[in-house]
């Protein structure tokens, strides 16, 4: 008890005697206990870093292989690859994320309300066809089906939501949401939506995956398209706080990054796209994600 009261998960109001914070009632909640296990996944990860790193001359990951994932796992497969043939750990990873995306429930509501309800780019679209959000690799869409149901007047047009197949296995969509299994590293079958999503996407991603991505995600939009980012932005002047600095490494064990700004500004731009806005996502929280909203050049 005295370990976690003194990182906080507790608090010791009298000497001996502890009492609940709002983390340590969160870590009961059985959803969440997901977020444990995946951070001891990361965390034995780490543990092979210095051979890895040894291995590859210390070498920042640059594609989809090697990473310190396959070097631990001795695969050459991504994580999400792996994750097919492994059932059990599915499970913990969808866990995992449902968890994160519940823990930032107040933010993304409100969020997926204002792209949802966003007047159309073009209003004499027909709006029976018109797709309103297709949310690329959205996971298991909880939050999306939620919100798009609470809707009232119900949203105008299609909302798409995409993942690889087994990860959508038995989703409802209910009456709003249509669930479509789509690996992203090919081309996107939705074209000219108003908005496609990326929401915690390309931080798993060495940059020649995420060229791929907007490769595919561009030859699909319309000149009224946006594709929006929801991932963290790094100063570029360095001084990255010790949580995205933790994400970074946590991220490139699977060789993906957390980005700076620039580095943003140069891989949309090298895919046609030209930035539009970048701002933090809840204004109130220090360190939030940040909203990356970019149309073509
Ligand atoms: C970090 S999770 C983010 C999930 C969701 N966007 C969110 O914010 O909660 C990454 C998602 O990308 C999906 N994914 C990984 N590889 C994919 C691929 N090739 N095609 C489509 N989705 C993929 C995973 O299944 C997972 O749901």
């Amino acid at each position: 008890m005295r370990t976690l009261a003194a990182i906080g998960i507790f608090t010791e109001p009298s000497p001996g005697v502890y009492a609940h914070t709002l983390q340590s009632q969160t870590l009961r909640q059985p959803q969440h206990r997901a977020v444990i296990q995946g951070m001891a996944e990361t965390a034995t990860l780490m543990t092979a870093l210095p051979d890895f790193l040894e291995t590859h001359k210390w070498q920042n990951p640059v594609d989809a292989q090697p990473t310190l994932f396959g070097f631990a796992h001795q695969t050459d497969q991504t994580m999400f690859e792996w994750l097919e043939s492994q059932p059990e750990q599915r499970a913990i990873f969808a866990a995992f994320q449902s968890s994160t995306a519940a823990l930032a429930v107040c933010q993304l509501q409100p969020f997926l309300r204002s792209l949802l309800s966003a007047p159309p780019e073009d209003p004499s679209n027909d709006e029976t066809r018109e797709v309103t959000l297709v949310d690329v690799g959205g996971g298991r869409g909880a939050v999306l089906r939620q919100v798009s149901d609470e809707l009232d007047p119900p949203p105008r047009g299609r909302i798409v939501l995409q993942d690889l197949p087994q990860v959508l296995e038995g989703v409802d969509g209910g009456d709003r949401v249509e669930v479509m299994p789509y690996n992203f590293l090919q081309p996107q079958p939705v074209h000219g939506a108003r908005t496609y999503l990326f929401r915690h996407i390309f931080h798993n991603w060495s940059d020649g995956v995420v060229a791929t991505i907007l490769q595919n995600t561009v030859a699909a939009m319309a000149p009224s398209s946006r594709l929006v980012i929801v991932d963290l932005v790094l100063p570029d002047g360095g001084g990255a706080s010790p949580y995205a600095a933790f994400l970074d490494v946590s991220m490139m064990a699977f060789g993906g990054m957390e980005r700076t700004e620039a580095q943003w500004r140069g891989i949309l731009g090298r895919a046609g796209l030209q930035v539009r806005r970048i701002e933090p996502l809840d204004a109130l929280t220090p360190g939030s994600d940040q909203v990356i909203e970019a149309v073509l050049a």
